[in-house]
């Protein structure tokens, strides 16, 4: 989604804004723009397509642009095509104010009607452009007034980050249902829409409330509500390595993050379980006696959050005996569900800015339920509307299609099932040790299982011309199904389909035949003898399987040639690694295509629009 970055301070807001855009393209966008202040004038550049070419622009100027005061933005369009007229910056009429902004105004053909009949001329189809055309009708000599004002009349949500001639020492933001931190610094300071374009400038930021303004000098950060009334804001350290957010020797962000996973993992169970072996969240606001008495758990989230909640809902209910339900974020939002007092939300989220999750939360809310995020990102929305939250600490995530994130999500699940099945009596102490001493063996078989790279690039390479792929599994690792099926068609836009073996029969067996990709996760569990009937369904009607297997089965040698290997686990932690195959055999075809799959096409990072 759209990307804001902007710079205050005694440097060159030019060359600031522009590394900060860069770090701002993983989140997708189609379009960007630049606007800097240069001797109360204010220089606007945009273009459609890559940031390179904006660069090329800015060289290409024949006076150098000389600021210290500047705004960025990648966009990502829905409203008006992806064009240079409607990348942001955008100016009201006179060019003396200009805005950039993330989220929808949802009344904006409203006021755009009404200030075109107040003469008002548009040079763009977006619903930026009011903003600009409405602070300048406001603007009476008090810019801050005026802002209020025209903020009372937007109905929607916004980032948004402006500078104006009348206030030439000042970056003015405001944040409604839209992500906007500030990068707090000495002598600058620095806006943006997320962590990664200012992490090279300062580790300080304040994350702005809804409903929140604030006017932004180089020394000075003043906030303040709707109402005009000054609000004491929060200053907080963020823990993020800086090298994270660079490749280091890989060629993709996405085969680095894929690599992150087995020491993630083990970091997370050595922060959540004591030395005694027991599970130890320790800031966990809900009390222990609701956990104790707690009935039922409904588990929200969006695209690859929402597999991890699937295999949550096994593991939750074998372990702890309780059922679970899952929901898309934006189904349960605009649905009645049915919420008893002993429920627990639980929301997973890697950025805690979607907007269909946070939207669900308040639905929840709504009820007097309890709220536990599972987050990544610190200090997110998410994590300030829920009533406790449990990190999944993988460290920013920059490739689009989630894979740390997504496994670290699924550990902090098995953990949250295990501390609460130990807490209701289901899973004695010894128990609890051998399931402890399971998951500590889980990082060194993820990393087994990337010594088979080369293997699963072969692979890749074998089955790089199919025009469709089937994924199947069974169980637990169903949603591995699913998850794996979004993988390939996110970043190799090759169309997938996950499903559930057993339904297989009951339609998605039309679709075999020699053209036909098949992946069948077969490993060692309860299921296994189904999904080896599955197996030779597919492979009479001439489909072509590949099989995650686990190691020492021979069996499934009689049937299938092309198997991936992984070692031997604990069933109900299998998706911990049945997964990890699945994500780089999707790397492997999308980069064998020549596509950047960190940046694949139409997709977002963050998903902060409905
Ligand atoms: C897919 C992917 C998305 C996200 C989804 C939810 O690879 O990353 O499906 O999982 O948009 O995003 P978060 O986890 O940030 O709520």
């Amino acid at each position: 989604m759209c990307g804001i970055i902007g710079y205050i301070g005694n440097k060159q807001a030019k060359n600031i804004i522009l590394q900060g855009l860069k770090k701002l393209e993983y989140r997708g966008y189609d379009s960007a723009g630049i606007a800097v202040m240069d001797e109360k004038k204010i220089t606007v550049l945009k273009c459609k397509g890559k940031i390179a070419h904006l660069e090329e622009l800015l060289k290409h100027r024949k006076a150098p642009i000389r600021t210290h005061v500047g705004l960025g933005h990648t966009r990502w369009a829905t409203h008006g095509a992806p064009s240079k007229k409607n990348a942001h910056p955008h100016n009201d009429c006179s060019g003396n104010i200009t805005v950039v902004h993330n989220g929808i105004i949802e009344n904006s053909a409203d006021l755009k009607k009404s200030l075109k009949e107040n003469g008002c001329h548009f040079k763009s189809e977006t619903d930026t452009e009011v903003i600009a055309h409405l602070i300048s009708r406001f603007y009476k000599g008090d810019f801050k007034a005026a802002f209020i004002k025209a903020l009372q009349k937007l109905k929607g949500s916004y980032a948004l980050g402006i500078i104006s001639i009348y206030e030439p020492d000042k970056i003015f933001v405001a944040r409604n249902d839209s992500s906007l931190i500030i990068g707090v610094g000495e002598g600058e300071n620095l806006i943006s829409s997320d962590i990664p374009a200012i992490l090279g400038h300062t580790r300080q930021i304040i994350s702005l409330r809804d409903k929140q303004i604030a006017a932004i000098t180089r020394n000075t950060i003043d906030v303040f509500n709707f109402q005009g009334c000054r609000v004491i804001p929060k200053i907080e350290n963020i823990s993020y390595d800086i090298d994270t957010a660079s490749k280091g020797n890989f060629k993709h962000f996405m085969l680095k993050e894929i690599f992150e996973q087995p020491q993630i993992l083990s970091g997370l169970v050595t922060r959540y379980v004591s030395s005694s072996g027991n599970i130890k969240f320790d800031h966990l606001k809900i009390d222990k006696k609701f956990f104790k008495e707690l009935s039922n758990i409904t588990i929200i989230a969006c695209g690859t959050a929402y597999h991890a909640g699937l295999i949550g809902k096994y593991a939750i209910e074998s372990l702890v005996r309780i059922p679970v339900t899952v929901d898309f974020s934006s189904e349960f939002r605009y649905r009645t569900p049915v919420i008893k007092a002993k429920t627990l939300i639980i929301t997973i989220s890697q950025s805690g800015e979607t907007a269909d999750t946070l939207a669900a939360v308040r639905e929840a809310k709504k009820n007097r339920v309890k709220v536990l995020t599972i987050c990544n990102t610190q200090g997110s929305s998410l994590t300030r509307e829920s009533d406790t939250t449990i990190y999944t600490h993988a460290g920013l995530e920059i490739g689009v299609a989630s894979t740390k994130a997504y496994t670290a999500q699924l550990m902090v699940l098995y953990l949250v099932a295990l501390y609460l099945g130990n807490m209701k009596g289901v899973i004695s102490k010894n128990n609890l040790q051998k399931f402890i001493a399971e998951l500590k063996n889980i990082p060194l078989a993820q990393k087994k299982v990337l010594t088979d790279y080369k293997n699963i690039e072969k692979l890749a390479m074998k089955f790089l011309h199919f025009g469709a792929f089937l994924y199947l599994g069974r169980n637990n690792n169903f949603p591995t199904a699913l998850e794996g099926a979004l993988k390939l068609k996110e970043i190799s836009y090759i169309p997938a389909e996950g499903y559930a073996a057993g339904e297989m029969k009951h339609g998605p067996i039309a679709l075999i035949d020699e053209y036909r990709g098949v992946i069948c996760i077969v490993n060692q569990s309860p299921v296994y003898n189904k999904i080896i009937s599955n197996v030779q369904e597919v492979l009479a009607r001439g489909g072509k399987v590949i099989a995650i297997a686990t190691a020492g089965d021979f069996q499934i040698q009689n049937y299938v040639k092309e198997i991936i290997f992984i070692p031997e686990i604990d069933n109900i932690f299998s998706p911990l690694l049945t997964i990890v195959p699945l994500q780089v055999f999707a790397y492997c075809v999308a980069a064998l295509k020549g596509y950047d799959m960190d940046m694949p096409r139409n997709l977002a990072k963050s998903v902060t629009v409905e």
